[in-house]
């Protein structure tokens, strides 16, 4: 089966956008399966920057095909918006290289509104939403209440059914003291851009089934990071989706064994933007540093994000929760300069030393990090290409995570550019 599934390990924002990049110009598909357009990659592609929110980053390849899985949920105006854009970079996107999941479900405006209300309700408890309705989506999707693509084809159903949806919201909107949703409005705006939509729109699993018949490569590209996992990460704040491996089989239609190889894309420190516990963040000189050379700044909604040391027992976690088989490790150019780099290796709980993040949102809140020190190295270790361009001591971080973490780096990435990337193994060879 040579197929890849790529996903965070983190917290999201470990530079997924170039690997995928990378990992796509040798796949035939790529497949989104969970989340939505809070999520924000960003792939520079001869000198070329492109920014993508919801589109799978396959688009941008001539030749590949690209779906949004049923795990999505989809703000059908910002996909369109996000289509216009790219095109306006030259990109072709047509039914013939861009599909969507019928039984995908859709982001409304009034979604949009809640997330937002919900979260100023929250106060001091926020959880650092990006405020694109991702949340409240996926509750109606649960509730069984969702508005999905195939709705679109059946205007009287779906009248009825954005009028049951407000019941709910517009309820909820009144108690925050929020503007309420008109069923008419949001009807007549679908009506307008249902052509548009509908015409990607199909049975993606029976498409990937006759693409797997025919020998073609699968990337799954997932978003954010196994620790915003809604069952696995930091509960409450995390995302509204599974962002765990696992879900790119159910998020797009393919049975557990088509998603191939694992690899889990590992920043070498750690950020995370949004509130929620942090043990190994430095909110000091050092994390102001990591920050300013690793231009940590949100692409989707340009927030500053938290930094901090690298934290092998969470990557160790999300290496376990994912089945990661081998990560790719990028920014550690970040690092260089630093006289010394250290390593959480497990969190202090109520006085025990534990090697796992424990579930319990108390315990995540007050857990203190452990940490290992390593000697920093001076040299750059920016656009090395081969182990030989690397300081000793960058080694032997690299060589200490990967017995930390228990899996191998299959690839390690020391720039943005495409070209600075020390392959160790192909993971479409190892699937
Ligand atoms: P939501 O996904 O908008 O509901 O936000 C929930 C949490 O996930 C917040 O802490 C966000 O900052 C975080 N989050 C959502 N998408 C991303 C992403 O693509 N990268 C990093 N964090 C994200």
């Amino acid at each position: 089966m040579a197929n890849v599934t790529v996903i965070g390990s983190q917290w999201g924002d470990e530079g997924k956008g170039k690997i995928v990049d990378w990992l796509s110009s040798r796949a035939d598909v790529v497949v989104r399966f969970q989340g939505g357009h809070n999520a924000g990659h960003t792939l520079v592609i001869d000198g070329k920057t492109y920014k993508l929110h919801l589109l799978p980053s396959g688009i941008v390849r001539k030749g590949k095909k690209s779906v949004i899985g049923n795990g999505v949920v989809v703000d059908p105006w910002a996909l369109m918006k996000e289509i216009e854009d790219v095109r306006g970079q030259g990109v072709d996107i047509t039914p013939a290289n861009f599909f969507v999941s019928e039984n995908a479900n859709l982001i409304l405006p009034v979604h949009g509104a809640v997330d937002r209300a919900l979260e100023a309700a929250r106060g001091k408890g926020q959880i650092g939403t990006t405020g694109r309705g991702i949340g409240p989506a996926y509750e109606d999707k649960v509730a069984r209440r969702g508005i999905r693509v195939c709705d679109l084809l059946h205007p009287d159903l779906l009248k009825e059914k954005i009028e049951r949806l407000l019941i709910h919201h517009n309820a909820l909107l009144k108690g925050l003291g929020a503007e309420t949703f008109n069923m008419r409005h949001i009807f007549d705006s679908l009506m307008q851009i249902n052509g548009a939509l509908l015409q990607y729109a199909g049975p993606v699993w029976k498409k990937l089934d006759e693409w797997q018949r025919q020998g073609e490569k699968i990337l799954f590209e997932g978003a954010q990071g196994t620790m915003l996992d809604v069952d696995h990460g930091t509960y409450p704040f995390v995302t509204s989706s599974n962002t765990v491996a696992a879900q790119a089989a159910a998020g797009s239609g393919v049975g557990p064994r088509a998603t191939g190889y694992v690899l889990g894309i590992t920043k070498a420190y750690t950020t995370r933007v949004g509130a929620g516990p942090f043990p190994s963040e430095q909110s000091n000189d050092i994390g102001e540093t990591l920050g300013r050379v690793g231009h940590e700044f949100g692409t989707t909604t340009g927030r500053k994000r938290r930094c901090g040391w690298f934290d092998s027992a969470l990557v160790r976690q999300s290496v376990k929760i994912s089945g990661i088989e081998g990560i790719a490790l990028t920014k550690l150019d970040v690092l260089d300069g630093f006289d010394e780099i250290k390593i959480c290796t497990g969190y202090r709980v109520d006085g025990q030393i534990l090697d796992h993040l424990p579930a319990s949102q108390t315990h995540q809140a007050t857990a203190e990090a452990v940490y290992e020190g390593m000697e920093g190295w001076q040299e750059s270790t920016r656009g090395a290409r081969s182990w030989a361009d690397l300081p000793a001591a960058a080694i032997k971080y690299v060589r200490r995570i990967e017995e930390l973490i228990e899996a191998p780096v299959a690839l390690l990435s020391t720039s943005p550019e495409r070209e600075d990337t020390i392959l160790v193994r192909d993971p479409f060879q190892n699937s």
